[in-house]
């Protein structure tokens, strides 16, 4: 099982080998994460997410799926760049949420990675409660297969840190029953 660690924080300053970017089916970039990659990051990356609409998903990326580009003036090696669902209150979207984090590590593993980090994905612009979020996103790594050693999570507020830490403190006791 690999290491899962959360700390608070701006996730394009993160040391990784990959960071996970929560985007868009354009992939042209947009506000929170996105913004903040490609802000930082600079224009490289967007060239590389222009490639792959022309060469790989000229429809754009689907939800759930992921892909790699550099990381460009980030510290990490790699951006993969994942799309949430959008939440809805009437249709159970939480196999796309943990398909995002299955697809970002099947991707890591491809690309050697051994360490990343996830922002809280779809809980910003796409609305998804933090509390249902975190359960996908932390139930969904601590069961996965990778290679990836180290998995981060990077939370920007201090509610999603409290209830990120209070979802893994939750699931590491049930596993540490069962395990
Ligand atoms: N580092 C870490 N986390 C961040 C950062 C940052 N620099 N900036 C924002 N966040 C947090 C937000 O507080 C939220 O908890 O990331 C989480 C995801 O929020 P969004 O970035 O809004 O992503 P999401 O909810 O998945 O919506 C995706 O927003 O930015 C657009 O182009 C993107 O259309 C897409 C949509």
């Amino acid at each position: 099982m690999p290491r899962v660690d959360l700390i608070q924080g701006d996730i394009t300053v993160v040391e990784v080998d990959a960071v996970v970017n929560a985007a868009n089916s354009s992939l042209l970039g947009g506000g929170g994460v996105d913004g903040a990659i490609h802000r930082n990051g600079g224009p490289s990356i967007l060239e590389e997410c222009q490639r792959i609409r022309r060469e790989q998903h000229s429809e754009g990326l689907p939800t759930g799926r992921a892909v790699a580009t550099t990381a460009g003036k980030l510290p990490a090696r790699w951006v993969i760049h994942t799309v949430g669902p959008v939440y809805s209150a009437t249709e159970d979207r939480s196999h796309l949420l943990a398909s995002c984090h299955t697809e970002s590590l099947r991707v890591a593993d491809d690309l050697g990675a051994g360490s990343i980090a996830f922002p809280a994905i779809s809980t910003g612009i796409y609305g998804y409660p933090l509390e249902a979020a975190a359960d996908v996103a932390l139930s969904t790594v601590t069961d996965s297969n990778t290679d990836v050693d180290l998995i981060m999570f990077v939370l920007f507020e201090e509610r999603a840190m409290r209830v990120f830490e209070a979802t893994l403190g939750r699931i590491q006791r049930v596993k540490g029953r069962t395990s």
